[in-house]
């Protein structure tokens, strides 16, 4: 989920510092690189052994290494994360951020950091409350430095009140937010079709179309980098999945795609059919190659599957369900007609008349149809054109 993402963990002298082992934790499950940097209180709390352990990086404590005089650099450090989480953030450390104190290899981080920085103060309630403490908040908050707010409950004073570092659990939330973006399709389940289908002639011959399965694609990196849980049911194409929330079943025929869709359109939230389907198969599909004879071959034809309009059947209220229209003439007519057949929430429409669009380009210009309204989009990349697309269905599903 966060494969790729740098974070550098900046644990400070509070004895929430257990709780970061579990932070930790989970930004490694999730696949994060990570690396922490300790202050000298905060080893008071946790052996730098624990962090070295869980985040399989050496733990950062001082400029320079005493052993062999290796130094530490706090620009690198800073340069070299996506994300700079400090927690538990004290009141002393949040102080000097606050300030702009550079007196050990954290504060000095801070200071050369040019990623985003996310704290989870800790502390006692008083000190919490404390109008120094309050205003050193607002400053950092002014900065652009985020927050996980303290929680309030049992302190290691004995006191109870508003003070104790947010969970775990909480910080790596507000952490994946930030580095992954808009979350706004987290829990849901997305069902695509993607790319042509090939109806057997015999075992060397096929008929199937133009397209290259780039729109499916670029849809399903959109759905699951916002959080959703993708199957992205394939015809043959060139392309591969990058996202590891896109769970891909490939299928050759309008048959396997139609089965493939039936098993999970139930238990999905949204149906995007962008799949250019044939509409027809042989009807007959030679077992071993057909011969030429000099004749005229006569290749008979059935209709295959309407795999939207079963599924527009199928459908229920709470399902957002998506269709795509390409055409070549009476273009808004014909997205009409097949908006209402196949039961439509809206349908995107791209015409071959527009230069750039249609198949195998990588962009396109849709106009998107509902029921009673139109939006037109101008001519763009696949993966914003999705992003467009995308809006749409969560403003649906909203
Ligand atoms: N579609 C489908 N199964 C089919 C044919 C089409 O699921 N057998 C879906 C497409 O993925 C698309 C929508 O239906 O979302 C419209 O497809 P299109 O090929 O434009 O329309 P058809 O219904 O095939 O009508 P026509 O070929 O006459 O334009």
């Amino acid at each position: 989920m966060l494969t790729g993402k740098k974070i550098l963990v900046g644990v400070t002298g509070g004895i929430s510092a257990y709780k970061t082992a579990t932070l930790v934790r989970l930004f490694k499950k999730a696949n994060a690189e990570v690396k922490v940097l300790m202050t000298q209180a905060a080893k008071q709390f946790v052996q730098p052994l624990t962090f070295a352990t869980l985040s399989q990086n050496p733990v950062y404590t001082d400029f320079f290494n005493p052993e062999n005089g290796e130094w530490n650099s706090h620009v690198k450090l800073g340069i070299w994360a996506d994300l700079f989480v400090i927690a538990p953030a004290t009141a002393n450390t949040i102080a000097k951020i606050a300030n702009g104190i550079a007196d050990n290899l954290l504060t000095t981080t801070v200071l050369s950091a040019r990623c985003k920085i996310l704290t989870a103060p800790a502390m006692d309630l008083d000190m919490y409350s404390n109008q120094v403490t309050q205003k050193n908040f607002s400053t950092l908050k002014e900065r652009g430095i985020m927050f996980c707010e303290a929680g309030e409950g049992f302190l290691a004073s004995g006191l109870s009140g508003k003070g104790r570092m947010a969970e775990p659990e909480e910080i790596f939330l507000s952490a994946k937010n930030y580095l992954l973006g808009n979350q706004d399709f987290l829990g849901k389940k997305v069902l695509i079709t993607a790319g042509p289908t090939r109806e057997k002639i015999d075992p060397v011959r096929f008929i199937s179309n133009y397209s290259t399965g780039k729109m499916g694609y670029a849809l399903a990196e959109e759905f699951s980098s916002r959080g959703a849980q993708v199957v992205l049911v394939s015809g043959p194409v060139d392309i591969k999945a990058k996202n590891q929330n896109i769970k891909v079943l490939n299928v050759n025929s309008a048959q396997e795609m139609y089965e493939t869709c039936l098993e999970n359109f139930s238990s999905c939230d949204v149906a995007v059919m962008s799949a250019a389907v044939a509409d027809f198969t042989p009807e007959i599909t030679a077992e071993t190659k057909i011969k030429k004879t000099g004749d005229e071959m006569i290749l008979t034809l059935k209709p295959t599957k309407d795999i939207a309009a079963a599924l527009g059947k199928l459908k229920r209220k709470n399902q957002v369900f998506i269709g795509f229209a390409l055409e070549t003439d009476n273009e808004m007519l014909n997205a009409q007609k097949k908006l209402k057949s196949k039961n439509f929430d809206f349908i995107v429409l791209n015409s071959l008349k527009d230069k750039g669009a249609g198949f195998g380009f990588d962009t396109n210009k849709i106009t998107i149809v509902f029921e009673n309204e139109t939006k037109t989009f101008d001519l763009k990349p696949k993966n914003l054109v999705a992003k467009d697309i995308v809006d749409n269905v969560a403003e649906k599903l909203s």
